[in-house]
């Protein structure tokens, strides 16, 4: 898909009187697409765990240009707060409804991830997304993006293992390696079954995306507690050939809020790299049986 199109139309674009929710918006990538927004005018909604940050953020973006700039507070590795957080969204939007949601929480595993169940890693970087994105389905009118690692995934899924319980016990996960390599599989796999099961029955006005950001210059490793070695390879990577957050923020905020970047997304599809090259979704996203089996356990676990 050659060198992918240019973002330089961006900077004329006006959202005044939109809406866009930011999910893990107090720093990182996710306070990057945040000030993106404020600064084309757009109303922009944060949600945050730490109230203190989110006032900070908040002001910045007010000052930015976004005149109804708030937070919501929410720890995402929980199932009630992100089921409160997003009833607080749905009522706050009306009948308007919101335009963008914008999921960016989490990271990588890290080496407090081992519980059984679903542990506080996948509860963040998975479960609180496909909350959010199902609990706003039709409050959402344009798009709603997840922020995360894309195009990875075995070609073997255990639908009887989601929570990866066997393998966790097995202790075949247990170097950092190995943890991000498996877990960060079953992460992309069980992200794009629900985003094409959500994709599926949304109006077609409704883009979702999943969108993996390359390297982005943010403290993703440390906040992780990933070893000092991981903390300086993910330096040492955004030195060499990472963007800053402004920098990347103008990609999620192309392919989303900017004509030419919808109908980009038209042409090709949900699955993006940080250089607008396809991505596949996870193999196994993509065998029917899989994905609806991940889907309805999905279900069973919101609902319960
Ligand atoms: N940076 C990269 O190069 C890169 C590369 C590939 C994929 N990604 C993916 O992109 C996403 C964003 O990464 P990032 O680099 O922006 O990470 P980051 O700088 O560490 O930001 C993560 C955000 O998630 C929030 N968060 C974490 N746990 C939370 C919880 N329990 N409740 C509420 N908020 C919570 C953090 O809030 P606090 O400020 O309160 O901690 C922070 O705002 C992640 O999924 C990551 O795996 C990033």
């Amino acid at each position: 898909m050659g060198a992918g199109p240019s973002t330089a139309s961006n900077g004329s674009l006006s959202l005044k009187g939109d809406i866009a929710v930011v999910v893990g918006a107090s720093q990182g990538i996710g306070l990057g697409v945040a000030r993106r927004f404020a600064r084309a005018g757009a109303n922009v909604w944060i949600v945050v765990r730490n109230e203190q940050k989110g006032k900070a953020v908040v002001d910045e973006l007010k000052q930015l240009g976004a005149p109804d700039a708030r937070y919501s507070l929410a720890d995402l590795s929980s199932k009630d707060d992100c089921q409160r957080a997003a009833g607080e969204i749905k009522t706050a939007a009306g009948e308007g409804g919101i335009g963008y949601l914008i999921q960016t929480q989490g990271g990588p595993p890290g080496a407090h991830d081992d519980a059984p169940g679903i542990d506080p890693h996948f509860a963040v970087q998975v479960f609180s997304r496909v909350i959010l994105a199902y609990e706003l389905r039709h409050t959402v009118k344009r798009s709603s993006v997840a922020i995360a690692i894309a195009g990875m995934g075995a070609k073997q899924f255990d639908t009887d293992d989601i929570t990866l319980d066997r393998v966790k016990a097995s202790g075949r996960a247990s170097s950092a390696l190995a943890k991000i390599v498996t877990i960060g599989g079953r992460d992309a796999t069980v992200l794009d079954a629900a985003w094409l099961e959500l994709a599926k029955d949304s109006s077609p006005d409704v883009q979702y995306l999943h969108l993996f950001p390359g390297v982005v210059k943010t403290n993703v490793m440390a906040n992780t507690g990933q070893s000092a070695f991981f903390i300086w390879m993910s330096w040492l990577a955004g030195v060499l050939m990472g963007r800053t957050i402004d920098q990347y923020a103008e990609i999620p905020f192309f392919l989303t809020a900017n004509p030419e970047g919808r109908k980009f997304v038209e042409r090709g599809g949900m699955f993006w790299n940080e250089r607008f090259k396809k991505v596949g979704a996870a193999p196994r996203a993509e065998d029917e049986s899989t994905r609806k089996a991940i889907w309805d356990w999905l279900l069973a676990q919101m609902a319960r």
